[in-house]
């Protein structure tokens, strides 16, 4: 091989790898934000990326477009390691035309999606670009549209993580929204179908681009993403521990980690943690993080439906989906988006072989005409549809009140638990006390002659008879009721004792979920 050949190999690499050069990247530090290729660097095991069509270029001649380089094509591309296991990637490069996507960026994306498919392995998505490349008009949203068709193939067969680290306009949100998980950097990253200007023209609304669809804008008002990091090397720091939650694809288990906790753990304080009042809050995390190994909990869409909690654990190693009611927020009721964010989290698990752990505190569905107007029977109905269509290992534990529909909602043993547990504590009936006793003892109450000490009474009787888990142990809908304390134990044992579960549907093209 001649010096001279080699050299030239150097000088094309070098020049790809300088992307728009010195003074574009500058100006996206100052920004706030990192290169593709340093992001690329942060997300993979080090040393450990290999890029793949870096000689790519684009063929459009149309608006000067002829006489600009575009080194990488916008995006860099290609597969690595985290934490030892092969995920691919793409990051688009806002130093070169701005990230857009035309034609042959799209393919480099396009090429990685099916590679990662063909291979079972995770894809990230690192997003930073002006959205469709303007000068390549139809090319460009073909483009698109070739993204989102692989993103919806892989649906359910390998993990598809996005994060959005810069401007995401127009359609190009759709890619994101396709995928598993949506991270967002706080101040540095926007999603809009159409952005502030637009707006005002079309309606005369007036809104910045950080109101209108900023980090914080969709983790809790759209619920759009999952999560919300304050800069982009936490950013990749978190996707690759939400990495370590999950499986290569669907077919395989995700990783079981060693863990030093004791997996016969007693927890005391568990004991303690239900107050007496059955109108008192407390704070379901900290059940969480106590039965967690080593109290870790990766909380997923903190921020949107905080009635409802949604995240993983892992149990003995083992990655473990929660769901579950936070009586700190709206006493745990069951809402429209609380519905949404836990039948979305129910189906990710469900698809990729994660077992789920539902904890249930809830009185009820949210009433009100808002609720209803807004369909909480429609969107209450998909956790029904998660819930039932989850072949995965399910176990529900009775924490406190489990009424009525929501009862059901969590996932009880007609849903297809496969363990259910109470705690002492679980008051499991058609609604609550009160409630209840002003309709089936309404006539007693008000014949009598001191209604309001035979009101209270009744209640009590009916609080005796009902507010407890031991009604529906009689039955069989709770398998056991068990000490607080030794809630650890008892999940370590129904995880093994379902790793062998294999449960098969009628064969269909597909379900119908009420979306
Ligand atoms: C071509 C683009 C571009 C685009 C940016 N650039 N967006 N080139 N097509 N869509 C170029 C700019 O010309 C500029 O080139 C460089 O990238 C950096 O852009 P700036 O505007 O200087 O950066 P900044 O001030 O940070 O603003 C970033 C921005 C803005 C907010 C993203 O560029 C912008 O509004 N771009 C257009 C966004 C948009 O409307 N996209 C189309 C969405 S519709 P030079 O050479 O000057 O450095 C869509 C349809 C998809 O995407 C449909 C899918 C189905």
């Amino acid at each position: 091989m001649s010096v001279k050949k080699l050299e030239e190999l150097r000088e094309r690499k070098e020049k790809i790898q300088a992307g728009g050069g010195e003074k574009r990247i500058a100006g996206q530090h100052e920004k706030g934000k990192l290169t593709a290729r340093e992001r690329i660097n942060l997300l993979f095991d080090e040393g450990s990326f290999v890029e793949l069509d870096a000689f790519v270029k684009h063929r459009c001649v149309n608006f000067g477009m002829d006489k600009v380089e575009s080194p990488g094509e916008g995006v860099v591309t290609g597969y690595g390691q985290v934490d030892g296991r092969l995920v691919y990637a793409y990051a688009q490069d806002f130093t070169v035309v701005g990230g857009s996507l035309g034609e042959m960026h799209a393919k480099k994306i396009c090429k990685v999606q099916d590679m990662a498919l063909k291979m079972g392995a995770p894809i990230v998505g690192l997003n930073d670009s002006g959205g469709a490349r303007i000068q390549e008009g139809v090319d460009a949203l073909s483009g698109y549209g070739h993204i989102f068709y692989r993103n919806t193939i892989s649906s359910g067969v390998i993990p598809q993580i996005t994060a959005i680290m810069g401007p995401c306009a127009g359609g190009a949100v759709y890619s994101p929204a396709l995928t598993d998980f949506v991270f967002m950097v706080d101040k540095t990253s926007q999603m809009f179908i159409t952005g502030p200007q637009v707006i005002k023209t079309v309606t005369g609304e007036e809104v910045s681009a950080e109101a209108l669809g900023g980090a914080m804008t969709h983790n809790r008002t759209s619920g759009v993403a999952h999560f919300m990091a304050a800069n982009d090397e936490a950013c990749l720091m978190e996707i690759r521990r939400l990495i370590g939650f999950l499986p290569s694809n669907n077919q395989e288990n995700a990783p079981v980690y060693e863990t030093a906790n004791d997996i016969n753990r007693i927890i005391p304080e568990l004991d303690e943690i239900v107050p007496e009042n059955p109108n008192k809050p407390y704070d379901m995390k900290n059940i969480i993080t106590a039965i967690a190994d080593d109290a870790d909990f990766l909380e997923v869409q903190p921020y949107y439906a905080p009635n409802m909690i949604t995240g993983f654990i892992r149990i003995n190693g083992q990655s473990v989906g929660v769901i579950a009611n936070q009586p700190k927020v709206l006493a745990g009721c069951l809402d429209i988006n609380a519905s949404d964010k836990a039948g979305r989290f129910i189906r990710t698990c469900d698809c990729f072989n994660i077992p789920v752990l539902n904890l249930v505190d809830v009185p009820g569905f949210l009433p009100g005409t808002s609720q209803e107007y807004g369909g909480i029977i429609r969107h209450g109905a998909k956790m029904l549809y998660a819930y039932s269509e989850a072949t995965v290992p399910k176990i529900t534990l009775i924490i406190r009140k489990a009424y009525g529909g929501a009862y059901i909602g969590m996932c009880n043993k007609e849903l297809g638990a496969d363990i259910v547990l109470a705690w002492p504590s679980a008051e499991i009936a058609v609604m609550g006390p009160e409630g209840a006793a002003n309709i089936i003892f309404r006539k007693e109450i008000s014949d009598s002659d001191s209604p309001q000490e035979t009101r209270v009474e009744l209640i009590d009787n009916y609080k005796r008879e009902f507010a407890t888990p031991y009604k529906a142990a009689e039955r069989g809908f709770v398998d056991d009721v068990i000490e607080p304390s030794a809630t650890r134990p008892r999940l370590v044992d129904a995880l093994n004792m379902l790793a062998s579960k294999r449960e098969t549907r009628p064969p269909k093209k597909h379900g119908n979920l009420p979306v």
